[in-house]
């Protein structure tokens, strides 16, 4: 006789926020015994998707022509007539370079990458130490801060917004913007968030026609000029690459500096080690960007075809998370992987995606990350929790993982 062992993950909703808090005994699990998992997500998804937990089927799946982004190309007829309700406001951002495949997807990306380069990046080295040591200097007055609100989040919102060319003044704006985007959990947090971003939409239309009118050297006078010409980016689409860019810009890099810090606090060998060593400040970043995973699983994928991995078989049309924090896990890739080592070398993380959608902002994410993270635990020797790690609140969603605030003491 065969003993059934109950899946002990059977009913888990990976958005809520006590899995963020700790998702990676789950993913140990999967890997082990389930690599290829079906979950039900709720609401905006309202459907059981796959999910792929181990390195290797990770990697192949990223760079596997066979699983599209755009869910045109993925879904049949009878799975795109039953998808959940859209307003029609979210309608015009769908076409960003993240949700399309080639050619769209490369004439989009083309657009900007040249903007992302590690060596134009670099220039920004000193604008980014600025603003980090000015917010350090507001921490140190009153000696307490909330160090996402007041540091994670500021210094890449600031930089992508100078960035884009929006005027400093207006970048607080956006960040409420994409966090009510973000949050959308239900058909009513859909439509409450519908005023905001016809807000948002309208405010970059006049944007644009600033932009026209008097041109700036900055990167959305590019894309309208591109716009202008004819036949490289429609209205919507020139709309949908600024929001993508505002989004993907600090949505992500806040959740290195914030999450990546309080693992420094909890790991306080590591974090002497550093404060001791600056120079270990790259392989530390590397190591906080494995261990963290500020995008815990990749973004959907659609299968174009039935795809079998690890013995299990992926229907056209089904949804697909790369889960990447699970990736950057798995102990027949790295020794000892649940060990925070800021040293460790080689560090083949996936942190970054990998394929046609490798992420377009790693080297500014990777400067903010270092000179942000640098700053902060060379200025501040004594930087501690001011709550208990089991009273942090985590940000509820698929995708992202980060923390909703971080109290510290400097
Ligand atoms: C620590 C910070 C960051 C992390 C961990 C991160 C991670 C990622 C990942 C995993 C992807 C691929 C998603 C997929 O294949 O489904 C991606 C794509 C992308 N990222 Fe980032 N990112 C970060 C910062 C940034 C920044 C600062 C920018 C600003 C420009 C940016 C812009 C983008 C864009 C535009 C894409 C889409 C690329 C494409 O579809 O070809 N990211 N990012």
């Amino acid at each position: 006789m065969t003993v059934m062992t109950a899946n002990p993950y059977e009913n888990i909703d990976i958005t809520s926020r006590s899995f963020k808090a700790d998702p990676f005994p789950f993913y140990a699990y999967l890997r082990a015994e389930a690599p290829v998992f079906k979950v039900n997500v709720p609401y905006p998804l309202k459907r059981p998707v796959w999910v792929i937990s181990r390195y290797d089927d990770v990697l192949a799946a990223l760079k596997d022509e066979r699983f599209a982004k755009d869910k045109q190309n993925g879904m049949t007829p009878e799975q795109l007539g039953k998808q959940p309700y859209t307003p029609a406001a979210f309608k015009a951002l769908e076409r960003t370079m993240l949700d399309l495949d080639a050619p769209d997807h490369t004439r989009l990306r083309g657009l900007v990458h040249k903007a992302f380069t590690p060596r134009l990046i670099e220039q920004m080295r000193e604008r980014i130490d600025r603003i980090s040591n000015e917010l350090l200097d507001e921490m140190e007055r009153k000696g307490e801060a909330n160090l996402i609100r007041d540091y994670a989040l500021p210094i890449p919102l600031t930089i992508i917004a100078e960035i884009l060319g929006i005027p400093k003044e207006d970048t607080h704006k956006f960040h409420g913007w994409a966090a009510k985007l973000l949050a959308i959990q239900s058909p009513i947090s859909a439509l409450l968030a519908t005023p905001s971003l016809l807000i948002f939409m309208r405010y970059l239309r006049k944007l644009f026609k600033e932009r026209r009118a008097e041109p700036q050297d900055d990167l959305i006078t590019a894309l309208v000029q591109a716009e202008e010409a004819g036949d490289k980016l429609s209205e919507n689409e020139l709309l949908a690459m600024v929001v993508i860019l505002l989004i993907a810009g600090h949505e992500t890099t806040v959740n290195l500096i914030g999450t990546g810090t309080m693992e420094l606090l909890r790991h306080p060998e590591q974090l002497a080690r550093l404060q001791e060593n600056p120079a270990l400040i790259k392989p530390a970043v590397e190591e906080l960007l494995r261990y963290v995973t500020p995008i815990e699983t990749a973004t959907e994928r659609y299968a174009r075809e039935d795809i079998t991995i690890a013995g299990t078989t992926i229907t056209k049309g089904e949804m697909v998370f790369a889960a990447l924090a699970s990736a950057n896990r798995d102990e027949n890739v790295f020794s000892n992987p649940d060990i925070l080592d800021i040293t460790r070398d080689p560090n083949r993380h996936l942190s970054f995606g990998q394929g046609a959608h490798y992420c377009v902002g790693a080297p500014l994410a990777r400067l903010e990350g270092s000179i942000a993270i640098h700053n902060l635990v060379q200025r501040f020797p004594n930087l501690r929790l001011a709550t208990s790690a089991e009273q942090l609140v985590w940000r509820k969603g698929m995708t992202l993982r980060g923390l909703e605030a971080l109290p510290v003491k400097v």
